[in-house]
């Protein structure tokens, strides 16, 4: 019994030196090196930033249409950094390689976002640069129309309730091309409604990979160490 007592308050002690190590004083020493990175005046409009600046269309009802209809549920919006796992070796994921603009997600890539839709599982491929891996309408129309249309074993839902068929009449010119088993009775035509239209803006508008102010200095960084 008496042994017992020192121990508690040891234990108890700790407890409580622990955390305080791991969640303050570690972080603290790790963060106070950080050097503020000045965002070149190019880069501010009004004062405040500029970035991310691609915006198309009428992407925030796409946002909540994105929301409404559960896609998170499948697909993330997050490039995970390379110690987390193999994003970035998937082509196409981290953005445009071409122009050496792929990269991992950061957390002012969700600056004009009202949710960041980080997901929730990846049953389906992450999309937080599927605007620069398809730049095609139609393409992003038949997938939601039926993802069957592009591939045979595709699991994703479909989402017709986001279309209309429609008594031909003069044809539209955004009517989807459907295909063999996909195809619709002869005189009749499927448009895209506002809904989809909106949806296709907001899956456009996800290209994380503008370059971030601030980007180069840490390039440089990261060569000069790897040289020596
Ligand atoms: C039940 C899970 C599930 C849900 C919910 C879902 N998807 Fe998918 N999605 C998938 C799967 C699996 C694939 C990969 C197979 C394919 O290409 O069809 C995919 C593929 C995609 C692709 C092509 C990605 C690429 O890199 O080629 C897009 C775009 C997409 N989904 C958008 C959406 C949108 C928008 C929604 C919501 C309206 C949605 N998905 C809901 C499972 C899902």
């Amino acid at each position: 019994m008496k042994k017992e007592f020192p121990r508690f308050i040891l234990g108890l002690a700790a407890a409580f030196i622990v955390p305080l190590l791991l969640l303050i004083v570690v972080p603290y020493l790790q963060l106070s090196s950080v050097e503020s990175v000045k965002y070149a005046e190019t880069d501010e409009v009004d004062n405040a930033w500029a970035y991310p600046s691609v915006w198309t269309g009428a992407n925030k009802d796409g946002e909540k249409i994105y929301a409404s209809l559960g896609c998170a549920y499948c697909h993330t919006q997050m490039i995970r950094p390379t110690y987390a796992g193999a994003d970035m070796w998937r082509k196409g994921w981290g953005g445009n390689e071409a122009d050496g603009l792929a990269r991992e997600t950061q957390p002012e890539d969700y600056n004009n976002d009202q949710h960041a839709m980080l997901g929730y599982m990846r049953i389906g491929q992450d999309l937080a640069n599927i605007g620069t891996r398809h730049t095609d309408r139609a393409w992003y129309h038949l997938k939601l129309y039926n993802a069957r249309t592009q591939n045979v074993d595709s699991n994703m839902p479909s989402y017709k309730l986001l279309y209309r068929k429609q008594p031909l009449g003069i044809k539209s010119e955004n009517a989807l091309k459907l295909e063999g088993r996909f195809a619709v009775e002869e005189g009749y035509e499927v448009i895209p409604t506002e809904k989809a239209e909106a949806l296709v803006d907001y899956l456009l508008s996800r290209k994380m990979d503008a370059k971030l102010p601030g980007q180069e200095k840490q390039e440089e960084v990261a060569e000069v160490s790897t040289a020596k």
